[in-house]
């Protein structure tokens, strides 16, 4: 606030419809149009799909991804009006890679990113431009929160000014997707040449990781 006096904060729970609602309807009052709206806010779901439930799925849906496209087309109107403005939209890695005991968190970001592409082609002959954030480890509280499992990172975190510098370049290029860090694109690209072998692969990983834990425990 004290770098831009004329900013303003709302407390909102994205998970309220309603809410997310008078959100829109607060910024719209308070500044008559949003030029830039980043869809970062988002929950982690680490949890294996034997121990998955369908309140949990929906709720995971509802924050990731049906939230941030309810403020997304709350906020549209204005931006059709004037032919200008950038939507941001926080998907994860995980969209792509279909990280393992994720399933739900994974759903929600790939759908996050199916709408952010589709919506970015509609727009484009409109000013509005779409960019989707694929993080990859990013070094935040989403490693510590409750009521998930204990997260087992196959690479080290990078600290958040990486991905902050990584959004800003892509907002100045025009970027339509950026991965952080950019090596992750590398990652995805391999999984696509062959799914079978990367699906595989990840499982074989995951069963040494598992028989690496037993044989220190019984060390
Ligand atoms: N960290 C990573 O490695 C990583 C990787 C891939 C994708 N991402 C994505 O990056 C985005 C930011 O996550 P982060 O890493 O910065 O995690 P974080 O530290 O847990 O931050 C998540 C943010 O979402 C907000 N939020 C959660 N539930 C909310 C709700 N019901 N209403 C309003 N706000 C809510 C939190 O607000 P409060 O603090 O007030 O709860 C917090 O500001 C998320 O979409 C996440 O999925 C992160």
């Amino acid at each position: 606030m004290a770098h831009s006096p004329d900013s303003r904060m709302w407390v909102t729970n994205l998970a309220d419809d309603d809410e997310v609602d008078q959100l829109a309807v607060d910024v719209m009052d308070a500044f008559g149009g949003v030029d830039l709206l980043v869809n970062n806010a988002g929950i982690p779901k680490r949890r294996h799909v034997k121990e998955l439930d369908i309140d949990t799925i929906t709720a995971v849906m509802h924050l990731n991804y049906l939230s941030p496209m309810r403020l997304t087309m709350a906020l549209l109107p204005q931006m059709l009006a004037r032919g200008s403005g950038t939507i941001v939209n926080i998907s994860s890695i995980a969209a792509k890679l279909s990280a393992p005991g994720e399933s739900a968190y994974d759903a929600s970001k790939a759908a996050l990113t199916a709408f952010s592409e589709a919506m970015a082609v509609d727009l484009w002959e409109d000013g509005i431009k779409v960019m989707v954030v694929y993080p990859g480890v990013i070094d935040t509280e989403l490693f510590t929160l409750p009521d998930n499992d204990v997260p087992d990172l196959p690479v080290a975190a990078e600290p958040v000014s990486v991905a902050v510098d990584a959004v800003l370049a892509g907002l100045a290029s025009g970027a339509a997707q950026i991965y952080v860090p950019e090596w992750f694109h590398g990652v995805t690209a391999n999984k696509e040449k062959d799914v079978g072998a990367f699906l595989e692969g990840t499982a074989a990983y995951l069963r040494d990781q598992k028989q690496k834990k037993e044989q220190e425990q019984r060390a």
